[in-house]
């Protein structure tokens, strides 16, 4: 990723780029949002995924690129992003690359030993249409909450055999797409910031281990309260979470299961937004107890 970007920005600098730091100390208004599906609906269906929707319809032949850059607002001016601690200066330009590139590389390791790739909060299914360019020859399925998201992947994939979006709620007791699959599938899960749309992760944690005989890895790019530290940028991380209502939960609630290995738990791989960047989390089921 730092080769795409032109220079490091200091700490100190952040407030230029961003409005969030005079927001988490109280220097504007904030209203703390209660984070449950009536929000989601309004933040995403009623407003971003809407505004994919007009788009498409009103850019007849656009693809599922086109309504990606307009969902990054793109061309725009060049955005603060971060890796590993440090902020950096790239032009927006390289925003979708990076973001794709980042998908690719993750999960390229653990694509091998799998048939079936599932996303949960996918959106319109950006991701899964960039990955099964890149690993053709499996089945692509996601589960999202907006249904405008959903009609739009319908739209953008149609004639796909191999890629499909369903109508899904993290809050359900059991998850259709995995009642589906026969029980020898091999399902690399992911999700990619919509843990972070649950102020607590513990319910998806339940209700997604009941398919632990299907499930080969679990990888996460998500918000991960816990990994944050005590400097100023963690300080102002664990903030950004908590004026979201973001869940601050799910590295205590994985690490706290006998039943389950963590292969990594990385903090900070990406930040398109520097307050709210992707740890990277990945775990497997231990089936021996799982079964017994
Ligand atoms: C920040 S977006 C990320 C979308 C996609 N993963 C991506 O990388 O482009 C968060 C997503 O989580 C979805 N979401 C939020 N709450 C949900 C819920 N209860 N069930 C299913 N999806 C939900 C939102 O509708 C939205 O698509």
């Amino acid at each position: 990723m730092e080769k795409y970007t032109s220079r490091v920005i200091p700490l100190s600098e952040l407030p230029k780029w961003s409005r969030w730091p005079a927001r988490l100390l109280n220097l504007v208004e904030w209203k703390v949002p209660t984070r449950d599906v009536a929000k989601v609906d309004e933040e995403y269906d009623k407003n971003v995924y809407l505004h994919c929707v007009e788009y498409f319809h009103s850019h007849p032949g656009a693809t599922a690129d086109d309504v990606r850059a307009q969902e990054f607002r793109l061309p725009r001016p060049p955005v603060c992003v971060s890796r590993k601690n440090v902020l950096y200066e790239m032009p927006s330009e390289h925003l979708m690359t990076v973001d794709n590139e980042m998908l690719i590389d993750l999960l390229r390791p653990y694509m091998k030993d799998v048939d079936t790739v599932i996303e949960l909060g996918c959106g319109y299914g950006y991701n899964l249409y960039v990955l099964r360019k890149e690993f053709p020859g499996k089945t692509y399925i996601g589960g999202e909450y907006s249904q405008n998201a959903v009609s739009l992947a319908a739209e953008l994939y149609k004639g796909a055999a191999d890629l499909r979006i369903e109508q899904f709620n993290y809050y359900d007791d059991t998850y259709t797409m995995f009642e589906k699959l026969p029980k020898t599938a091999k399902v690399l899960l992911f999700t990619r910031h919509s843990i972070e749309q649950l102020p607590s992760a513990k319910k998806f944690v339940e209700t997604v281990m009941k398919y632990a005989d299907r499930l080969v890895t679990v990888l996460h790019m998500e918000v991960a309260f816990e990994n944050n530290g005590d400097d100023l940028l963690g300080m102002l991380r664990k903030r950004y979470v908590t004026a979201n209502d973001y869940n601050r939960d799910i590295v205590g609630l994985l690490t706290g299961r006998t039943d389950i290995e963590i292969v990594r738990n990385d903090p900070d791989e990406y930040g398109e937004n520097p307050l709210n960047p992707s740890s990277v989390i990945v775990w497997q089921p231990r089936i021996s107890v799982v079964r017994s």
